[in-house]
């Protein structure tokens, strides 16, 4: 008997809770927009009139006690059309992201200006063009934004340094041009992993990056020239520098490298001097030095000599183990 109630209490319980919908029925409305604008793909096949968004829905998330959608997450599939303008009414949005669609364009959507609310925007591996809008400097609370793998033209706005929480900038892997803005040597609050690389860059690397303590920096494959030394020194807790495949001229014979520094590449660029004899008390784990105008002895110890010889080939003059002897 008492079973039997209980059960009768439990399947009452929970039919109420499946009768009620949590979804909030304006971000229903939204959603469902979305989809018709993408012509009701396969991918979001999951978006029905008839269930609850917060409980049957794939790619989308709502906060657990407002109902409100948080999170839109689309990501490797068939999709196709540009972001349309209906993901700026989703007000409470935290996280977006399109990623790996196979055919999504158009410029990055205005409308994204009005998610105060977004600390995650990752539109990446699309076909985005345009250019990286200002804009994104007002949201405030971005601790990622990730725009790469894209056809993204234009400059980088300056602007993007204000942004005060901003944990990593991915602008790699589009067309940009011009100079990296000297105000990204002015990141107040966190400093971000920062990946400009695959680009057109051209122009000297701002001296006030030198600043800045990164912890990851790449800017490999862009056109820069002159001096990287400011993105050095004993003090810095920079693990990855990536400079690979620029026009970089300086004297490396002065440098300090940050004490923990994992990962180094500086190959091809015409950088000169001698390797510092401090670099044998550096941890590193990979080193490419190659393709350029070093002289001068390995120095020997730590890891310097765990490192083949194509880590250190085509330069000037260098010379020791593991290349041939000094003469
Ligand atoms: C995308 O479309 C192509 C061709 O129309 C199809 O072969 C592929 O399986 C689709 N991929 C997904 C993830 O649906
Ligand atoms: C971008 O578009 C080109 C052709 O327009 C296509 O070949 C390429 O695969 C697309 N890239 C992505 C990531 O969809
Ligand atoms: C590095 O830190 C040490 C100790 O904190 C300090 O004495 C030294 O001046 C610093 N060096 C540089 C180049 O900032
Ligand atoms: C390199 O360091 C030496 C000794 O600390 C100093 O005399 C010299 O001026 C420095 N050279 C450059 C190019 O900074
Ligand atoms: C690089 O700097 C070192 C130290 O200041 C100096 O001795 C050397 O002559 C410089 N090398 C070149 C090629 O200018
Ligand atoms: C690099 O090392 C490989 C294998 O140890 C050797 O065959 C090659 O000749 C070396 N090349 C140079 C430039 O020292
Ligand atoms: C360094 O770069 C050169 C040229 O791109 C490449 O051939 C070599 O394999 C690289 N070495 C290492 C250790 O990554």
């Amino acid at each position: 008997m008492k079973t039997l109630f209980l059960s009768l209490v439990i399947s009452t319980l929970l039919s109420l809770s499946l009768s009620k919908e949590l979804c909030n029925s304006h971000d229903k409305k939204v959603l469902l927009q979305i989809k018709k604008h993408f012509g009701d793909p396969y991918l979001l096949a999951s978006w029905k009139s008839d269930t609850d968004c917060c409980k049957a829905w794939y790619q989308v998330e709502c906060d657990s006690t407002s109902n409100r959608i948080i999170s839109l997450t689309i990501f490797a599939g068939n999709l196709s059309g540009q972001i349309p303008a209906a993901v700026g009414d989703l007000p409470y949005l935290q996280t977006l992201v399109f990623r790996k669609l196979t055919d999504v364009t158009g410029p990055i959507q205005p409308a994204i200006a009005k998610l105060v609310h977004l600390n995650f925007l990752r539109l990446d591996r699309l076909n985005l063009t345009g250019t990286v809008p200002g804009f994104l400097s007002k949201l405030k609370k971005l601790t990622f934004l990730d725009l790469s793998f894209n056809g993204l033209s234009g400059s980088i706005p300056s602007s993007l340094a204000l942004l005060p929480n901003l944990g990593a900038l991915h602008l790699d892997r589009n067309r940009l041009t011009g100079s990296i803005p000297e105000s990204f040597g002015t990141f107040k609050g966190s400093v971000p992993d920062l990946y400009l690389s695959h680009n057109q860059l051209t122009g000297e690397i701002p001296a006030s990056l030198g600043n800045m303590d990164f912890s990851v920096i790449d800017l490999s494959r862009n056109k820069l020239v002159g001096d990287a030394s400011m993105l050095f020194g004993l003090n810095k807790t920079t693990r990855n520098v990536y400079l690979s495949r620029n026009i970089l001229n300086f004297n490396l014979s002065n440098v300090t490298f940050p004490s923990g520094l994992e990962n180094l590449d500086i190959s091809h660029n015409k950088i000169f001097g001698s390797i510092p004899p401090q670099m044998t008390q550096i941890p590193l784990q990979s080193l490419n030095m190659s393709y350029n105008r070093l002289c001068g002895q390995i120095p020997v110890g730590g890891k310097l000599q765990s490192f083949d010889n194509f880590t250190y080939f085509h330069n000037r003059c260098l010379c020791g183990v593991p290349l041939e002897n000094c003469k």
